[in-house]
């Protein structure tokens, strides 16, 4: 981390620390400030804890940065060295040691994607930037002869917008190497796809986003494969598969569907994969308070249910059984 100091009028020193460099549900070494025109406003108090929530409020407002005082910043660096460490450990204790550069790989794509999505307008170079990124990620998954299920097991289930996009990946990868997809390309065009499948929804307001029931929300909602997908289409390199995948993810496979009620095999496959991973990941996010084993028998279970209707049959069963092999270790009672 570079470190430039910044003074407020009363000669108090302040270090920008990046978002992304964050740990949400954590309790905080030091208070954390924000840089509200020119002035520094204590926003985190120590011991408080950052709400998953507030990473996404740091996303809609394009913030960057949080600021520490001078004075806290080796304490900090040290509980943020910490963190990342013990959420790596956390990891790696369940998918095994022999994965751990993967995921490390995968909290390099993480900080990148934070750091994309809390840009103004996202542009082509930093789309760039994070392509890079998520090739060498899915370089690694494809040479170290990855077991899949590693994939699944390395989520991060808080409610946050960009944790979100990356599980969804991560899930959406899983599921396209269980339908026999190992072209690198593929693989690449699905984990961009996955990761801006809700782009249009980056800077709406988490106001707006909660109140599900309001005609602001449900205009948004409509409308936000097509918005997603040509603000990402704007960009220089991003291919046609990646904004397809953004414009179909809502497709249905029974033709109930949005924007075009695509039927079937009108609806570009890869984006029906995203789909799949989508619900999955939204459903567990919404069982995160539960045992691992409920919350990931309740996100199969909706794919099972949605057979047929808003997912391929063949695509979801071949998916569904993949998941219960990956997760199998949950569905084993504990002992004793
Ligand atoms: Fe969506």
């Amino acid at each position: 981390m570079s470190i430039e100091i910044e003074k407020d009028d009363n000669g108090n020193s302040y270090v920008p620390v990046p978002i992304a460099k964050l740990h949400s549900d954590q309790k905080l070494v030091a208070p954390i400030f924000l840089k509200i025109d020119e002035k520094f406003l204590k926003f985190k108090n120590s011991e408080d804890e950052l709400e998953s929530e507030k990473l996404d409020y740091f996303i809609q407002m394009n913030l960057k940065h949080v600021f520490i005082q001078m004075d806290d910043l080796a304490p900090f660096l040290e509980w943020l060295k910490n963190m990342d460490k013990q959420s790596i450990d956390e990891i790696v204790e369940e998918v095994g040691e022999e994965h751990r550069s993967l995921v490390e790989k995968s909290v390099e794509v993480r900080e990148k994607v934070f750091d994309t999505f809390t840009d103004i307008e996202m542009d082509s170079g930093i789309a760039e930037i994070l392509q890079e990124q998520v090739r060498d990620f899915i370089k690694e998954a494809k040479e170290s002869d990855v077991s899949k299920a590693v994939l699944v097991k390395m989520l991060k289930h808080n409610s946050s917008i960009a944790d979100h996009s990356i599980n969804t990946a991560n899930v959406a990868i899983f599921m396209a190497m269980v339908l026999g997809h190992g072209n690198f390309q593929v693989l690449e065009d699905i984990y961009m796809g996955a990761l801006f499948h809700d782009y249009a929804k980056l800077k709406v307001s988490q106001v707006v986003l909660e109140n599900k029931q309001s005609q602001k929300y449900e205009q948004i909602f409509k409308e936000h494969p097509v918005k997603g997908a040509t603000g990402v289409g704007r960009l220089e390199n991003v291919r046609e598969a990646v904004t397809r995948i953004v414009e179909q993810h809502h497709e249905c496979f029974n033709g109930s569907g949005f924007p075009n009620g695509l039927k079937g095999d009108g609806i570009f496959g890869l984006a029906s994969i995203v789909s799949m991973a989508n619900i999955f990941d939204n459903v567990a996010v919404e069982n995160k308070n539960k045992a691992k084993k409920e919350m990931y028998r309740a996100a199969i279970r909706i794919i099972e249910h949605d057979k047929g209707k808003q997912f391929d049959p063949e695509m979801a069963e071949q998916v569904v059984e993949a998941l219960k092999v990956a997760y199998g270790d949950y569905f084993i009672p504990a002992k004793g």
